[in-house]
């Protein structure tokens, strides 16, 4: 039986800039189920960021719910809330988001040591993270001694390492080239495959349609439709 992991009720976002009221979501409701690959597709401007981020507890809703297991995220203290997102997502941006001082090794320990992790045991765990995505030999790198493909890994690695339940990315691919986003893809789709990590990314990446199981396709903060990968790719086949 597929398992409801994230439940989105009525989940409204308004902002507030002087006079004018922008509706960046809609009543938008969803089921996210446990294990899937959901992408979320839409024109620029079209809310997907804010849902991120309301998934991701990283910005709160105007309206309605996000409940993850069960859990309502937005009656979360704060200190529920920071174990949270420290324990059960991680997060991956378009533009990497390393510290530029450190290794790969050191932004990868970073949050574990800041999560309780001794000094050794995040170093080791980082190590073992950075080696699953295909970094082994590139621990003692810079960010600015990789390539754009090679931070992204860091960042996945970093995402990676405290296990979570739950991968959000947002734009993984934006700032890649053709070859290395579909890389990065595929990582994605191997950790949701192999590790049975629910991976749900933003994108406007149209090489994320067939790695899905489902397309959510947002229209000015609405949803347009949810589909699964077969109907997307007759669907992109028809409009190229
Ligand atoms: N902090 C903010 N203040 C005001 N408006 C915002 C803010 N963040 C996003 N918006 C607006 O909300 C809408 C959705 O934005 P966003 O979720 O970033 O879209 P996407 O990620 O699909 O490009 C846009 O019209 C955007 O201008
Ligand atoms: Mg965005």
């Amino acid at each position: 039986m597929d398992k409801i992991l994230i439940e989105i009720r009525d989940l409204t976002k308004v902002y507030k800039k002087g006079k004018e009221t922008v509706y960046a979501l809609r009543e938008v409701s969803l089921d996210i189920i446990e294990g899937e690959y959901l992408s979320i597709m839409g024109p620029s401007g079209s809310g997907k960021s804010t849902l991120f981020n309301m998934v991701g507890a990283l910005d709160i809703p105007s309206g309605g719910h996000v409940s993850v297991a069960g859990i309502r995220i937005s009656e979360l203290s704060s200190r529920k809330l920071a174990y949270f997102r420290g324990n059960h997502i991680g997060y991956v941006f378009q533009s990497y988001n390393l510290i530029y001082a450190y290794s790969a090794l050191e932004n990868v320990a970073l949050p574990l040591i800041f999560s309780g992790m001794d000094h050794e045991s995040a170093r080791e765990q980082a190590k073992a993270t950075l080696e699953s995505v295909g970094l082994g030999h590139r621990i003692t790198h810079r960010p600015d001694e990789l390539s754009g493909g090679q931070q992204q890994r860091v960042a996945i690695a970093r995402a990676l390492a405290n296990k979570p339940a739950i991968i959000l990315a947002d734009e993984p691919t934006a700032n890649l080239d053709l070859q290395t986003g579909e890389d990065i893809i595929n990582l994605l789709r191997d950790l949701c495959k192999e590790r049975g990590v629910t991976v749900i990314s933003a994108t406007h990446d149209h090489k994320m349609l067939s790695v899905s199981d489902r397309i959510l396709w947002i229209k000015d903060g609405r949803v347009d439709k949810i589909q699964s990968a077969k109907e997307a790719d007759v669907h992109v086949g028809s409009i190229e």
